[in-house]
C-alpha cells in the first residue's frame, strides 16, 4: 500500500517518487547535512540515491516510510517514520536553506500524528549527535524525552560520536497533539 498524502499549513509530505532523485541528490550532497546523518554518504550520488530509493519503496509501509517534504516547488526534505528493525524510527533531514522556519517541526508533527492514527500506538524513537543542537530540539519540541547517551555511526565522516537517544511515548504524545492515537 502506498504511503499516503498529508497537507500540513506550508508543506506536502507525499511518497517520494523516482523523479525526486536528483533533488536528493543535490540537496543531500552538502556536508552540512551529511555529517548528522548516519548512512549517507558523502559525496553522494545518483547511485546511492537509487539504491535508498529501491530499498525503501521494495519495503513499502513495513519499512522506513520515508516521505517528501514538498513546499510546492518540488521535493526540499525527507522525513520517516517506520520500522525497518522492528521499532518505529523517527528521522529526517531538510535542505539547508529552508532551515530555522519552524518547516521540520512542522512536517515531524504530521508525519507522528498519521504514525499514531494508525499504529497500535507503540513508542517512536529518534536520536541525534550531541552537536547537532537544531535537531534535538526538534525532538524535544515534538515531546520525545531523553532515554540516555549512545554513540551513532556517521558514514561521511567515517567516525562514531556522541549522541542522545529520545523516545516519544504515545500518552505525550496524546497529550501535546491533544489526539487519540486510535484510528477516527
Ligand atoms: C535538524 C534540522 C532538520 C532542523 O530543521 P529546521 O526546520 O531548521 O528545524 P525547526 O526550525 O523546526 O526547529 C529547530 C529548532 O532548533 C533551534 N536551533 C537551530 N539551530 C540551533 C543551534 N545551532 N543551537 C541551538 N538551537 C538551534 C531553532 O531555533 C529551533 O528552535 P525554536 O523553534 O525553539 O526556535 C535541519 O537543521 C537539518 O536538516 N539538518 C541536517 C540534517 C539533520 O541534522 N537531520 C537530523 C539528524 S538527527
Amino acid at each position: 500500500m502506498k504511503l499516503p498524502e498529508i497537507r500540513t499549513g506550508r508543506l506536502s509530505l507525499r511518497p517520494v517518487l523516482e523523479q525526486d532523485l536528483t533533488d536528493i541528490v543535490r540537496l543531500i550532497d552538502d556536508y552540512d547535512v551529511a555529517k548528522m546523518l548516519t548512512t549517507v554518504p558523502h559525496p553522494y550520488a545518483l547511485s546511492d540515491a537509487r539504491d535508498w530509493y529501491g530499498q525503501t519503496a521494495a519495503e513499502g509501509r513495513d519499512g522506513e516510510r520515508a516521505f517528501a517534504i514538498d513546499k510546492g516547488e518540488g521535493l526540499i526534505g525527507v522525513v520517516s517514520c517506520g520500522k525497518p528493525d522492528g521499532t518505529p524510527e523517527f528521522g529526517y533531514w531538510l535542505a539547508r536553506r529552508y532551515w530555522g522556519q519552524g518547516l521540520m517541526t512542522e512536517a515531524g508533527k504530521a508525519v507522528l500524528v498519521w504514525h499514531f492514527d494508525c499504529s497500535s500506538g507503540e513508542p517512536v524513537l529518534s536520536g541525534a549527535l550531541d552537536e547537532n543542537r537544531a535537531s534535538l530540539n526538534v525532538l524535544t519540541k515534538l515531546g520525545f524525552a531523553e532515554i540516555g547517551p549512545y554513540r551513532l555511526s556517521i558514514k561521511s565522516r567515517g567516525e562514531t560520536l556522541p549522541a542522545t537517544r529520545m523516545k516519544l511515548e504515545p500518552e505525550t504524545y496524546k497529550r501535546i497533539s491533544g489526539r487519540s492515537h486510535e484510528r477516527d
